[in-house]
């Protein structure tokens, strides 16, 4: 099928004012998603963000036999005649989460087949990790011509395994691979994010045993099957901070409705420390921008540090404060190809190595940019928000990835942002 490329055009100038409601996370839907492959029943997820991710991670699915019921934003997988076949590179390539399959497959048939998932456009994206756990598990794996072939003689074998980095997709591939192991699995400097805790939530109400999400070590004990569930998806962090920025940015008042706010409070501190009013309800969060923004130095961390999923966004924002402030992003290796697009607009940005210096001016101005990918796309339309004039802004086929509809749901609160297909 032909994809038009599509393009928005952006008007800045307006202040976004109203309440917003936050769709279900992408990021924990996508390991759920995977973690359907564990059971041979039919599983109910509820609250899936309608993304093109998630249709990706669909197709995945049904291409190994998986019989999915599409609801809207409640999904009933059936896994019952899925085999582990070999994933292709075209299946693969399109989304770098496909990978969260190998763990499930693994640990349901004992052998799977799936190519690289490749890198993107934010670094290497390696899976060494992944693999050194699976092996620790008792996996045999073979790294030839771009694919990664894991099998397991009779089943895998609990093991003591520590991350080196506390990589959220190797967290949860082991998680879901430690589910049916024979004996316990301990993952040490685990990934603490929220969509860990979610996927435990998930898999043990599927009657897998898993403790410790949230912490650094999680404890499973494997189980001889899993059984049908199911789940509610928790709201997605990324989502409400970004629209917690646009407020700010456009010096708004917006209520963001649907929130975990526990899981928003490194975007709220930073964002406080801005200057920007942040009044924090329970399931909700208004954001109110203020007149001057300050400067303020951002380190992207595991959670509970700033995301690194927030930094395009934040550091858009901080192209229009007073002052300086320095970003330094230590997850990714190359998480700033929004930069020369924002000094198209005017910003002031110059970078060392993994650090940006923004120097704030006055305003920005209308350009024509270009997304790499999904977040530096959301950072460009909250650029183009404040910025004098019109915005081009192409490849916008990234940001339909993570976000619903962006320009219907930001169109609500006052931007104007009109999609271009051509
Ligand atoms: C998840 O990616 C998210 N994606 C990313 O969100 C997010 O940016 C990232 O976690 C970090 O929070 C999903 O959840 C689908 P990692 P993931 O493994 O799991 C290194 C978005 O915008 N690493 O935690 O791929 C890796 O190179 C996306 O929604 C290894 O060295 O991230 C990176 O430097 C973008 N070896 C660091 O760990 C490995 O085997 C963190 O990566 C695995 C990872």
């Amino acid at each position: 099928m032909q994809r038009w490329a599509q393009k928005f055009l952006v008007v800045g100038g307006s202040s976004l004012k109203g309440t917003v409601k936050v769709n279900g996370s992408k990021n924990a839907s996508l390991p759920i998603l995977a973690g359907t492959l564990l059971c041979a029943g039919k599983v109910t997820i509820n609250n899936v963000p309608k993304l093109q991710d998630i249709k990706n991670m669909k197709d995945v699915l049904i291409y190994l036999g998986a019989q999915v019921k599409d609801e809207g934003r409640k999904l009933v997988v059936d896994c019952i005649n899925v085999q582990s076949l070999e994933i292709s590179e075209e299946l693969m390539r399109r989304m770098r989460a496909s990978n969260l399959v190998l763990g499930p497959l693994l640990a349901r048939f004992g052998n799977v087949k799936i190519s690289y998932p490749g890198g993107c456009n934010i670094g290497s994206r390696p899976m060494n990790l992944h693999l050194k756990g699976l092996k620790a598990m008792g996996a045999e794996i073979k790294e030839k011509y771009g694919y990664i072939t894991a099998r397991v003689p009779s089943r895998l074998k609990g093991a003591e395994i520590h991350l080196d980095v506390p990589s959220v997709g190797a967290t949860e591939n082991l998680m879901m691979a430690a589910t049916l192991a024979e004996g316990v699995t301990l993952i040490r400097n685990a990934a603490k994010e929220p969509e860990i805790v979610d996927l435990q939530k998930f898999l043990n109400a599927m009657g897998a045993q898993i403790k410790g999400a949230g912490s650094d070590t999680l404890e499973i004990k494997g189980v001889s099957r899993l059984e049908p569930a199911e789940h509610t998806v928790i709201p997605d962090r990324i989502e409400a901070g970004t629209y917690m920025v646009a407020a700010a940015i456009t010096k708004g008042d917006v209520t963001v409705t649907n929130v975990i706010s526990s899981h928003l409070d490194p975007i709220i501190a930073k964002l406080k420390e801005a200057g920007v009013k942040v009044t924090v309800n329970k399931n909700s969060v208004r954001v109110e921008g203020a007149d001057r923004l300050k400067a303020v130095d951002i380190k992207t961390m595991p959670y509970p540090g700033f995301p690194t999923d927030m930094q395009p966004q934040m550091m858009a924002l901080l192209t229009v404060a007073d002052g300086t402030s320095v970003i330094t992003e230590t997850i990714f290796e190359n998480r700033f190809k929004h930069v020369p697009e924002l000094r198209r607009m005017g910003a002031d940005i110059h970078l060392e190595g993994n650090t940006a210096i923004v120097r704030g001016v006055p305003s920005l101005s209308g350009a024509f940019v270009e997304v790499s990918d999904l977040r530096a796309g959301a950072a460009l339309v909250l650029a183009a928000m404040v910025a004098e004039d019109g915005t081009v802004i192409n490849n916008i086929e990234h940001i339909d990835r993570g976000y619903e509809r962006m320009e219907k749901k930001y169109n609500a609160l006052g931007a104007r942002i009109i999609r271009i297909s051509t």
